[in-house]
């Protein structure tokens, strides 16, 4: 009953036709959405003009934020750039071409591995899903944010040894919207290493969103589940006193759900700053396995470096306990498309092909607790392969 009046306040809302019954008009709605105001607990002007892009060779256009929220409804995606007006990063600052050798930290990646289990994923986002929202234009995507800052702390304080501690650092790049984007990072051992070689970051976004913003978002799969697969690889690699030779950064991107706004402000000021990244992996989705489907790890191959990603296909033969299928995801899909739009190597691990991936994500039914087809080891299996990523790109300096 709740699905169904929300999904009729969709409609009603964003101008839906339900079968051949035309709901509502949007340029009707749109008064009432305006006359009952935005509720409390949300920063948000509807009317706001938003420059946003929905194709690699289109001009960027500029709508309002009502019309952007219409426009994902409605499955478009797109890049808002109102606040990152694009350049395009000189190539020669890019690192010479990669060669990614075959994996040969069997080892060293496999120790880790054998330490990473599902039990802090599942109290993690049981907490996480707990927030009405994590919007990030809402109170509460303040506070998850807050309370995943917060984890990481507790995680390090726990985890890390007192030489490990002292070569980390946890920062917030701030967004004039409220919620932070987090960065966590694990200098390396090799400073020359590190200049040279770049810094190897891996990324989930922490925000999550409903259709209609206002609605509760419990993002348990998006991206709730990125969130708390990088953390487990994170507390993994502490737990095995792990120190890296080149940096090491993970991020936890805001507002990814708004048009991938927090992790282009986070490449852009990269790029503007001459950081020599090696190479970014995504990890947005990891825990859906559709029922009467293979276990799979997806790799999207459009908008993507492609020897990166080759090179990731290589690590879940080595590391992971399940194949991987090729996949596509389209134009703006998730964080990895601000780096590869900044000049930068980026991949994205996802839990499935696109048609078998989950398809309550950006609803009230977005829970870990929906279906046994939300699996913790399935998740689990995009730890390893960050671990596996992490160590075979960044090394181990063994003291
Ligand atoms: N995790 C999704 C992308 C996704 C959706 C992957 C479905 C696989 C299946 C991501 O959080 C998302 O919602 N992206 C937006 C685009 C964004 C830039 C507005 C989308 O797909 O609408
Ligand atoms: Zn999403």
């Amino acid at each position: 009953m709740r699905v169904f009046l929300s999904s009729l306040l969709c409609a009603a809302i964003l101008g839906y036709r339900a079968g051949a019954v035309v709901i509502d008009d949007f340029s009707m709605t749109s008064q009432k959405f305006l006359s009952s105001g935005v509720p409390e607990g949300f920063t948000l002007d509807l009317n706001e003009e938003r420059l946003v892009q929905f194709a690699e060779d289109d001009k960027p256009v500029w709508i309002t934020e009502r019309e952007k929220i219409r426009a994902k409804a409605l499955g478009r995606k797109f890049f808002d750039i109102t606040h990152t007006p694009w350049f395009k990063r000189p190539p020669t600052s890019l690192a010479p071409s990669l060669a990614y050798p075959a994996p040969d930290k069997q080892n060293l990646v496999n120790t880790v591995i054998a330490n990473l289990t599902v039990d802090g994923m599942i109290s993690n986002l049981q907490k996480f899903t707990s927030f009405r929202t994590r919007y990030y234009r809402s109170e509460t995507g303040k506070e998850s944010q807050k309370w995943l800052l917060n984890r990481i702390s507790e995680i390090t304080a726990e985890y890390a040894s007192p030489s490990l501690t002292y070569l980390i650092t946890l920062t917030e790049f701030t967004h004039p919207w409220g919620q932070n984007s987090i960065i966590l990072k694990i200098k390396g051992a090799s400073e020359a290493a590190a200049v040279e070689n770049g810094t190897v970051v891996i990324g989930a976004h922490q925000d999550s969103a409903n259709t209609i913003p206002f609605l509760p978002a419990p993002g348990a799969d998006d991206d709730g589940s990125g969130t708390v697969t990088i953390l487990e690889t994170y507390r993994g690699l502490l737990a095995s006193n792990y120190t890296p030779v080149q940096d090491v950064e993970f991020h936890w991107y805001s507002a990814e759900e708004g048009g991938l706004l927090g992790s282009q402000a986070v490449a852009q000021s990269y790029a503007q700053e001459n950081v020599n990244i090696h190479s970014m992996v995504q990890f947005d989705m990891t825990a859906w396995v559709k029922r009467g489907t293979r276990e799979e790890i997806g790799i999207v191959t459009d908008y993507v470096d492609a020897d990166l990603t080759e090179f990731i296909r290589t690590l879940v033969n080595t590391y992971c306990g399940i194949p991987y299928v090729d996949t596509q995801c389209g134009y703006a899909c998730s964080d990895h498309a601000s780096w590869g739009k900044a000049g930068y190597r980026s991949a994205f691990g996802i839990e499935s092909t696109f048609d078998n991936s989950d398809k309550n994500i950006h609803s009230t039914n977005d829970r870990m607790d929906i279906s046994d087809e939300f699996s913790f080891d399935h998740m689990l299996e995009f730890s390893k392969l960050a671990v596996g990523y992490i160590i075979e790109t960044a090394g181990w300096s063994k003291l």
